[in-house]
């Protein structure tokens, strides 16, 4: 148990080193003063540039990954938590710090591109079908943090219609209600028709 335990919380700091935030030091902006103020690669991309916007996603989605794989590779084995529980585990924790970094007073992102990092070393079939979702709701609507909430409900969905064993399926179902959650400001906007949209992804007109 003490070893799970120092995997999640390792996992958990990994999460909170923020791509944005740790690039903006080198640059001296904070993002979570400009744009939609989240400190992930959509509002980088907003904000600061595209270089500056993948060099985000490349940290955000490796760190996820890395803390997943970290978890898969040194799992104990015999405990109450299987080892792939492990990894799930993990993932989650690290999508928990970048959601609240400790490194960076407990506000950062909105945790999709780390989950996205979890999701590459956990279940990389899920990749392809949460980016054909992401993918087509963003053409179409031109909204990000919409396309984000329907890939993560989509992968849920997609847990439970595969009749996924319940580690992965409790996973799929906890990270699409954080990502609801984390997208809620995103929701509002969007009712009250203020959400920001990124016009040149938006090819069908209303
Ligand atoms: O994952 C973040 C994205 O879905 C929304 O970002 O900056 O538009 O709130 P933003």
């Amino acid at each position: 148990a003490p070893l799970s335990i120092a995997l999640i919380v390792a996992a958990y700091l990994i999460g909170s080193l923020s791509g944005s935030l740790l690039l903006g030091r080198l640059r001296g902006v904070d993002i979570r003063q400009h744009g939609s103020g989240n400190a992930g690669g959509t509002n980088a991309l907003r904000t600061q540039g595209w270089r500056f916007a993948l060099g985000v996603v490349l940290i955000d989605v490796g760190k996820g990954a890395l803390a997943a794989w970290l978890a898969l590779r040194y799992a104990p084995v015999g405990t109450g938590l299987s080892v792939t529980g492990h990894g799930y585990a993990a993932a989650l924790a690290a999508v928990l710090g970048h959601v609240w970094p400790l490194w960076h007073g407990f506000r950062g992102g909105k945790g999709a591109a780390t989950a996205v990092g979890g999701l590459l070393v956990l279940w990389p079939y899920a990749i392809p079908f949460l980016l054909l979702i992401w993918g087509l709701v963003l053409i179409s609507t031109g909204y990000v943090g919409v396309s984000t909430v329907c890939a993560a409900v989509g992968v849920a969905v997609l847990a439970w219609l595969s009749g996924a064993g319940s580690e992965r399926l409790w996973f799929a179902s906890v990270l699409a209600l954080l990502i609801v959650y984390t997208h809620r400001g995103n929701l509002q906007r969007l009712r009250a028709g203020t959400e920001s949209r990124f016009a040149r992804a938006r090819l069908l007109h209303r």
